[in-house]
C-alpha cells in the first residue's frame, strides 16, 4: 500500500489541532503506520527542507519548524500521496479551498499547520529520514469496507 509522510507543524501542535488533523485522515479511510512527537534539531530541519535551501524563506521556515514539537506521521492507503495533499489543501492557506485542513484552519503560508510529501519519491525519502527506525508492519482490517 502507498505511504506518505505527514507532519503537524509546531503551530498545529500548540493550537491543539492534532486530533482534528488525525481524524480527517482516519475518516477518509487512510490508516496510520507511524506516529511520534519530536522536537527536531536545526540540522535535521535543514535536511528535511534541503531542496528549498536557496529560497528566501528558507531560514524562516527552519526557525518555524524548530520552534516547538511537531507530530510526524506515516499514513497508508491507495493514492495517499496525492489525496493526502488534497486533504491538506494548497500551500498558501489564502488559496486553500474550504474543507481542506489549511483552508479551514490556517491563514498564513508561514503558519500553514501541516506538511505532506509532494510525490511518492519525496514520501519515501521523508519516511526514511523521519522514521529511520521503521514503521509498524500492519494493514487495517477495514480494507474490505473501504476498497472494492
Ligand atoms: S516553492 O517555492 O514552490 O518551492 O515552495 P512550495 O512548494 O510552495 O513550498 C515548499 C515549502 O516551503 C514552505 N513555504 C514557505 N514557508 C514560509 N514562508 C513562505 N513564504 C513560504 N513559501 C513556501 C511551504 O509551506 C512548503 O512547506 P511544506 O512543509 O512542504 O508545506
Amino acid at each position: 500500500m502507498e505511504q506518505t509522510f505527514v507532519m503537524i507543524k509546531p503551530d498545529g501542535v500548540q493550537r491543539g489541532l492534532v486530533g482534528e488533523i488525525i481524524s480527517r485522515f482516519e475518516k477518509k479511510g487512510f490508516y496510520l503506520k507511524g506516529l511520534k512527537m519530536v522536537s527536531v534539531e536545526r540540522s535535521f530541519a535543514e535536511k528535511h527542507y534541503a531542496d528549498l535551501s536557496a529560497k528566501p524563506f528558507f531560514a524562516g521556515l527552519v526557525e518555524y519548524i524548530i520552534s516547538g514539537p511537531v507530530v510526524a506521521m506515516v499514513w497508508a492507503g491507495k493514492n495517499v500521496v496525492v489525496t493526502g495533499r488534497k486533504i491538506i489543501g494548497a500551500t498558501n492557506p489564502a488559496d486553500s479551498a474550504p474543507g481542506t485542513i489549511r483552508g479551514d484552519l490556517a491563514i498564513e503560508i508561514g503558519r500553514n499547520v501541516i506538511h505532506g510529501s509532494d510525490s511518492i519519491e519525496s514520501a519515501s525519502k521523508e519516511i526514511a529520514l523521519w522514521f529511520s527506525e521503521g514503521v509498524a508492519e500492519w494493514q487495517s482490517n477495514l480494507h474490505p469496507w473501504i476498497y472494492e
